[in-house]
């Protein structure tokens, strides 16, 4: 069966070109970049070629990326780091209810070693309001982390607004820019971050491979301890097919970022609102506008999101209920009960994510199974308000 992929933000394929560009270190050019050797340079070569390629995307120098084992890592990297660089100086970090738990998870840890948490609520449409993190600083504060967009409804934060609180402030910003990086475009000083983490598996690279940049000045204790690598901000021998993979990808975004980001915008919008059009009882998530271009998230009251995904998937379609992270885990998705939601209408929620070999023949093909799917799941459910008088809670 020809398979319609809808779940780019979970993860991208791997451009051919990114596979050719990985392919020799996997085999005869294998040398460990720390050798001094000639087989070893050919390794630093390209682990520092792909440093210039992933730094011109963001528009950085190429010492102030970090190269990691992914964007967890890249996320765990900045908040622990910050937070023990500073640890004479304060004890607290913001961040929002929406983040990844990449974020979410690593802050709760600082918890645990006595760090301050502040999570920063969101609007109905996902979206941090600006003030609320003015509100938040204290003299305390040594980090706050806000996401440039969201993984699960895609909604986009106005990180520049709150760069200039945090500026002013003399606090340090991180952002996660996993569904960001090489499909906007944007650079590190027009947001004005001081760290900014980055996965290469979210831009048509390969997986396992993720990149922190650190603004001159800003200190971060490293993650790892070991050898020198890195220019001693994390040890560990380089993953070199894998960096090099992602300066590929990464060479390769910046001219074709513009023009997939259109595409997308009209499937997107002919997705929202023919499945709107199509589906009574269905309600968008997050920001009808401030949105990722290739994001489409809806709720179907009565039904539950994972029984539709496997009616899609029975059909080739696959997509998403959630970040793909949590997708094991039975509870609703923090990132919609955080848009207020009841927990029955997040349940009832269904990601769509696009890219690069999206087709709008595949639009239409999920236009025409999805409502079918959904009036056949309805017809089944206990939930549906003509039988048991569902309570609107709007
Ligand atoms: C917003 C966000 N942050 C962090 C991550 C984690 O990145 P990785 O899968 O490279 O560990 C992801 C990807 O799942 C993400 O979407």
């Amino acid at each position: 069966m020809q398979h319609v992929y809808m779940d780019y933000a979970a993860t991208t394929p791997m451009l051919p070109e990114v596979a050719a560009a990985m392919q020799p270190f996997f085999s005869q050019r294998f040398g460990n970049p720390s050798s001094i050797h000639s087989m070893g340079q050919e390794g630093r070569d390209a682990v520092e070629a792909a440093r210039g390629q992933v730094a011109g995307l963001i528009g950085c120098q190429s010492d102030d990326v970090v190269f990691t084992g992914g964007g967890t890592e890249a996320d765990n990297h900045a908040i622990k780091g910050v937070c023990l660089a500073g640890r004479e100086r304060g004890n607290h970090i913001i961040t929002t209810a929406i983040e990844h738990h990449a974020v979410l998870y690593a802050c709760n840890f600082m918890k645990e070693l006595g760090f301050e948490v502040t999570v920063v609520p969101v609007d109905k449409d996902g979206l941090v309001d600006p003030a609320d993190i003015k509100k938040a600083i204290t003299g305390k504060t040594l980090l706050v982390s806000v996401m440039h967009a969201n993984n699960e409804v895609g909604a986009i934060q106005p990180v520049e607004e709150i760069s200039k609180i945090t500026r002013e402030a003399g606090v340090c910003f991180h952002v996660d820019a996993m569904q960001t990086m090489g499909h906007l475009p944007f650079n590190v000083d027009m947001l004005g971050v001081d760290l900014l983490s980055a996965s290469a598996h979210k831009l048509y690279g390969p997986k396992g491979v993720g990149m922190l940049y650190i603004r001159p000045g800003t200190r971060v204790v490293p993650l790892l301890h070991g050898g020198e690598q890195e220019n001693e901000r994390r040890a560990g021998t380089e993953n070199v097919p894998g960096i090099a993979g992602f300066g590929k990808a990464a060479e390769i975004a910046a001219p074709d970022m513009g023009k997939e980001a259109a595409t997308l915008t009209a499937y997107r919008e002919k997705l929202v609102d023919g499945i709107l059009a199509r589906v009574e009882d269905a309600y968008l998530n997050g920001h009808r506008q401030k949105r990722l271009p290739n994001n489409v998230n809806i709720s179907f009251d009565f039904i539950e999101g994972e029984s539709i995904l496997m009616y899609l998937d029975s059909e080739g379609i696959c997509a998403s209920t959630g970040s793909a992270c949590s997708s094991a885990s039975s509870e609703p998705s923090h990132v919609l009960t955080s848009l207020g939601m009841p927990v029955e209408r997040a349940r009832g929620s269904l990601r769509l994510t696009m890219g690069r070999w999206t087709t709008e023949a595949e639009v239409d093909k999920v236009l025409e199974a999805l409502p079918r799917i959904v009036s056949k799941l309805r017809a089944m459910s206990p939930l549906v308000k003509e039988r048991c008088g569902w309570i609107n809670y709007l």
